[in-house]
């Protein structure tokens, strides 16, 4: 296993000099690993990327959430080969505004005892933002679903959200 940062941004054609070619947080990485390698593994293990939690890895707590293409998506269980060419992005990424934005109102609601599940919170808010800056309360709902959280902050994970979703503005 090993890995080597190749440049800032995706280029069609680039060749793949190891197992997998991967663009996160803006990098692309060429990394020595198993194509069929769940991506969270990838992150954490390879990447030093250990912001994305690891949970049940049944798709079935949220912890493991990075954006695709701006998408919330769950990595535990996609082999990080099948995103080759895709924009992954993870709780580490710098400079994100609305990543920071959905952080700071977080913060500002406390939602966050343990702080396991929130990054996974994090990016499933975010997600949720990039596609509709003012959501209502059943998308609010249906996107925060698939998360868990054992410390039981989902009221003021929800306030936070209802405060981005009012303000309209966290959205770049
Ligand atoms: S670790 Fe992926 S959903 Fe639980
Ligand atoms: S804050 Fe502890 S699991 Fe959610």
């Amino acid at each position: 296993m090993g890995v080597a940062r190749i440049g800032g941004s995706v280029r069609s054609g680039e060749a793949v000099l190891s197992g997998l070619s991967l663009c996160v947080n803006g990098s692309v990485y060429a990394i020595a690993a198993d194509p069929a390698t769940p991506l969270v593994y990838v992150l954490r293990n390879e990447l030093g990327m250990t912001g994305t939690k690891f949970g049940c890895g049944l798709e079935q707590c949220g912890a493991c959430a990075v954006l695709v293409d701006g998408a919330s998506v769950l990595s535990c269980n996609v082999p990080a080969g099948q995103l080759a060419g895709r924009d992954i992005v993870t709780i580490e990424a710098d400079g994100d505004s609305l990543l920071d934005a959905v952080g700071a109102a977080f913060v500002a609601a406390g939602a966050a005892q343990c702080g396991y599940c929130i990054p996974g919170m994090v990016i499933a808010v975010a997600g949720l933002l990039r596609a509709d800056p003012r959501p209502g309360e059943e998308a609010i709902r249906a996107a925060l679903q698939p998360h868990l959280c054992r410390c039981g902050t989902h009221a003021r994970v929800l306030r936070a959200v209802h405060a981005l979703s009012s303000d309209g503005g966290a959205r770049p």
